[in-house]
């Protein structure tokens, strides 16, 4: 915990991608934006960490990992690499990133499970399942499907219909058939555990009402409150791969009840590493001062804005102090596809291209709202070349080696435009705010707006001409180290949004790496590194090649 009071400690989670294949860019858009967010707080002196890791449980895991004659712990490792190898390929930087299926998950699972038990909010009932006889397993309602029982619609899973948009039970699916194994299932009885969250209807409400979340997401919640919202079924029979619940044999604690637990588990993991094992109550317990924010797609809504706080308010932990909920990534406009090779693994992107491109993309499109974004790969090429090459790249190549030939590397002792300077740092407040707001589309708007000044400004000395003649040495030389310094004042404004790049202009202009107040000096009188090319414009055949490596999975 940080010990200056100005210091905010800030706990910040993603998702939990399914241990059971690869990543592919709608994760992206998700771990993106929440480590932009991370690293602005960092780079503000915020004391912000950041904890994700793999969700390891459940059925899907367990076929998957049977298909392909592994054991489920084989799988989930792989898988684990895999994914570790695509974040930080992507420059996440997750502080820790764990397993649903560790020990400290099973302890914290464990816990608030006897929590709630004797509180009473949990409830054994007997329901109908149906059965695969078969494979002898009960089938949840993606591993059945039949014919819709409000308008016939055949081929349709157990839990709604994709045509007319009806709920109902698998129970009631007409002709049903397993997907495991193809065959009739039976409709047979087992007792199971409900989580009783309709008596919590008004404290989750209480919740809601102080907790950040999307306001177009807050009406859908709201809907779902008001209405008919059920007990949940937290249990679930033999064959599955989880924890088994304590004291009820042959039952395991369903995926999605220790999956957002995951979140504790994870960050216990990380603080015992670091041998902090007593900040954790400090960060969960129920005072907690410090915040917890969960990013999350819009999917998962209902687990991390009802289930999940009302779970953590009954088992005496702290709730989160917001939900910030993203919209779908659709490519072309429409949602991801195999045969249109927009389908696209994040390793696939990676081996092609640079992702300091993605995340600049990304981050110019994302805002607060949960509505999918769209992207349309001519678009993402187009930008990404006039906005980052074209524009921000260009205020530091079109000037450095104005210094570095004749200044033997050196800047000015003063400034030719300070009035410019001033007016960059000044604005540094706005793009602050829009950070703080998770507005970056906000902030890489007004970013680009102070870069065509930059560059208006380089266009109107024009120090190629002025150089022709001797007498303008020292002009030539406080242009060039204003421009430089607008392209460092910039390149700090863009570091939480590609840092690799920032990086690299740091090392061209042989400073350390900055903090956001580091923005008020102006370097003078200083030595550069010597320029080189710092990024490339991306090619149209880059994106094809991209778009036929898609098509081949
Ligand atoms: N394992 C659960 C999460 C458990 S959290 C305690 C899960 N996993 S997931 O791999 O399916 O999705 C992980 C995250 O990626 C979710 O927030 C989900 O919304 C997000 N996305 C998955 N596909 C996506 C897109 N196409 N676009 C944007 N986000 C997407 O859900
Ligand atoms: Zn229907």
């Amino acid at each position: 915990m940080s010990k200056e009071n100005s210091k905010r400690d800030i706990l910040v989670t993603n998702a939990l991608p399914y241990a059971n294949g690869p990543l592919h860019i709608g994760h992206l858009l998700e771990h993106i934006q929440s480590d932009i967010w991370v690293r602005y707080q960092r780079l503000i002196g915020n004391n912000c960490t950041y904890i994700c890791g793999e969700d390891a449980h459940g059925t899907a895991i367990m076929l998957k990992a049977e298909e392909n004659k592994l054991s489920p712990e084989e799988l989930i490792e792989q898988v684990k690499i895999s994914h570790m190898e695509d974040f930080l390929a992507f420059n996440i930087s997750h502080d820790n990133y764990h397993t649903t299926h560790s020990e400290e998950n099973r302890f914290f699972s464990e816990i608030i499970f006897t929590r709630l038990k004797e509180k009473g909010f949990i409830e054994e009932r007997e329901i109908e399942q149906l059965f695969d006889t078969e494979r002898q397993i009960f089938l949840s309602d993606r591993y059945v499907k039949g014919t819709c029982p409000s308008c016939g619609a055949e081929d349709q899973y157990g839990d709604n219909c994709e045509i007319c948009s009806s709920t109902y039970s698998a129970t009631d699916l007409i002709d049903p058939i397993s997907v495991i194994t193809e065959t009739k299932p039976e409709i047979k009885k087992s007792s199971h555990l409900f989580f009783k969250l309709s008596d919590l209807k008004s404290e989750i409400k209480d919740w809601l009402d102080n907790a950040l979340v999307p306001r177009q997401a807050l009406n859908k919640l709201s809907e779902w409150i008001d209405g008919d919202l059920k007990d949940w079924n937290i249990s679930r029979d033999e064959p599955y791969f989880g924890f088994k619940i304590p004291g009820y044999p042959g039952k395991y604690f369903y995926v999605w009840l220790d999956a957002p637990i995951g979140y504790l588990a994870s960050h216990k993991n990380y603080l015992d590493k670091l041998d902090k094992a007593e900040d954790f109550d400090l960060y969960w317990g129920i005072d907690s001062k410090a915040e917890l924010y969960h990013f999350i797609g819009k999917d998962i809504m209902y687990f991390h804005a009802l289930f999940f706080p009302a779970m953590l308010l009954k088992s005496d932990f702290r709730q989160p102090s917001g939900v910030f909920i993203h919209g779908f990534l659709t490519v072309d406009g429409q949602k991801m596809s195999k045969s249109r090779g927009t389908f696209i693994l994040a390793s696939t992107y990676r081996e092609i291209l640079d992702p300091v491109y993605l995340r600049y993309y990304f981050a110019a499109k994302l805002g607060t709202g949960v509505d999918d974004i769209d992207l349309n790969l001519e678009d993402f090429c187009q930008r990404a070349n006039s906005d980052l090459v074209g524009k921000f790249i260009n205020i530091g190549s079109r000037t450095a080696k104005f210094i570095n030939e004749n200044f033997k590397n050196k800047l000015s002792k003063t400034v030719h435009n300070e009035a410019l300077i001033n007016e960059f740092i000044d604005r540094s407040s706005v793009i602050s705010e829009a950070y703080e707001n998770r507005e970056f589309n906000k902030a890489i708007r007004e970013i680009m707006f102070l870069a065509d000044k930059a560059n208006r400004y380089i266009d109107k000395m024009e120090p190629w001409v002025l150089f022709k003649d001797k007498k303008n040495k020292d002009l030539v030389q406080s242009v060039c180290t204003t421009s430089l310094n607008l392209f460092r004042l910039m390149a700090i404004m863009l570091s939480p949004v590609i840092p690799t790049l920032s990086e690299k202009i740091y090392l061209f202009l042989n400073i350390k790496f900055p903090q956001w107040n580091d923005m008020n000096k102006i370097l003078l009188n200083h030595e550069i590194g010597v320029y080189k090319p710092l990024l490339t414009r991306i090619e149209m055949d880059k994106i094809e090649k991209i778009r036929e490596k898609s098509k081949e999975l």
